[in-house]
């Protein structure tokens, strides 16, 4: 069986024998992110570009532009709901390759007005090597001055320095998280520890009180043995978010689901699942840097602390919802019928695929709240999302 990266094996090996068993939380994080080996942060080896149809997942703008475009017009309804500022900035957080920031630029370049002058896009990426990547897909854009601009984190933009709308798309279910099992009545984290060449896991007791503060209260109705995962790092980072934006709208576009429905009994086995080559598994402890993993965003929580960051939540819906509300048949409508293009675009609404799998958060801060297409069909179970919150 192939453990995975040699070198990240070792460089985890070797903090476990110092240490003792790592929660997970923090296996996860050095198996994507170590700063020379982790997954999204070396350029691989084999030539395997992670996300695409050669790589090891897709996301939508592998399959069509068109979530780029309806994003574009979302933003132009945003800049004019403040009052068309200057600049007018788009953040995209974890921008992956870059296809889609490059679909959304195109979509915005098109506008005939002055929003393409007003524009600022600044991409937010830890990746180095993903970095890079987007430079090559955004190289076209490179050559108009101010465009574009490069941070590693949201640290590096001041306070109240946004006006304009902070975007991600599959972000949040790329942190790493906390895992949980129900053994006993207790609940128990679940560490990593490595011996005779391999990692095996073992529970250990919660290792923060943030983390036994956030599950106290959720394992009602739990069979013995639920496993689950808390992603702490999502409500960090909506905190940051809630910091950067002066005035406009956070879009946070993922798998996920209301607090009620991902921790609801009959999930006993969680959401957590890799990704090799197009293939999933549910097995963390091989190909360990060679294989993406994920787990679902708990959105509940995440509209709870944006409200508490001054981020009021203005809609929740789903992806095929919100592509309805920004005109997607009229995209679609202008597609050769039955061509490639026009069953790509449709595998993005399908209700029981990814237009109803990706949930989309709208918040807003600093203007009243704003009607938007994006949320025009019902955002039906917004309700739910704010009575259900844990926080
Ligand atoms: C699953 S990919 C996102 C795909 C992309 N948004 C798309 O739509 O194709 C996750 C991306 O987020 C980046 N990332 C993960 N954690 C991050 C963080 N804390 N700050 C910025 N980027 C991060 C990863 O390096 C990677 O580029």
């Amino acid at each position: 069986m192939d453990i995975g990266h040699p070198e990240l094996v070792a460089a985890i090996a070797s903090e476990i024998a110092i240490s003792g068993p790592i929660p997970f939380v923090r296996f996860m994080d050095l198996a994507l992110y170590h700063p020379q080996f982790g997954y999204y942060m070396r350029h691989p080896d084999d030539g395997n570009p992670r996300i695409g149809w050669s790589g090891d997942f897709y996301t939508s703008a592998d399959v069509h532009s068109i979530l780029g475009q309806a994003v574009a017009k979302q933003a132009r309804q945003i800049d004019d709901r403040l009052g068309n500022p200057d600049p007018f900035t788009i953040v995209e957080m974890g921008p992956g390759k870059g296809l889609l920031a490059a679909h959304i630029l195109s979509a915005c370049q098109r506008d005939s007005g002055s929003f393409p002058h007003r524009l600022r896009y600044v991409l937010i990426e830890r990746s180095p090597a993903m970095r890079q990547r987007q430079r090559q897909h955004l190289s076209v854009f490179m050559n108009q001055p101010n465009l574009l601009t490069w941070a590693d984190s949201l640290d590096e933009l001041g306070p109240g320095s946004v006006t304009g709308l902070m975007f991600s798309n599959e972000l949040i279910d790329a942190f790493p998280v906390h895992r949980v099992q129900l053994s006993n009545g207790q609940i128990e984290e679940l560490h990593v520890d490595y011996r005779d060449g391999r990692f095996v896991e073992c529970a250990k007791p919660l290792s923060s009180d943030l983390l036994s503060h956030r599950v106290r209260d959720m394992k009602t109705g739990w069979p013995e043995g639920y496993r689950t995962e808390v992603n702490l790092q999502a409500l960090d980072w909506m905190n940051q978010v809630g910091r950067c934006l002066q005035r406009g709208v956070v879009l946070t576009i993922d798998y996920g689901h209301t607090v009620q429905d991902l921790y609801r009994p009959d999930r006993k086995n969680g959401t957590f699942l890799c990704y090799f080559r197009h293939s999933v598994n549910n097995d963390p402890y091989v190909r360990v840097g060679e294989q993406d993993m994920t787990a679902h965003v708990d959105f509940s929580n995440l509209a709870a602390t944006g409200e508490a960051h001054g981020l009021s939540v203005t809609g929740f819906t789903n992806q095929l919802s919100f592509l309805m509300g920004l005109g997607v048949e009229q995209m679609i409508g202008d597609l050769e019928p039955e061509s490639p293009a026009f069953h790509a675009a449709c595998h993005l609404l399908k209700p029981n695929g990814m237009g109803g799998t990706f949930k989309v958060l709208v918040q807003h801060k600093g203007i009243e709240h704003p009607r938007l297409d994006g949320l025009a069909f019902k955002p039906f179970f917004g309700a739910a999302l704010t009575a259900q919150s844990a926080a």
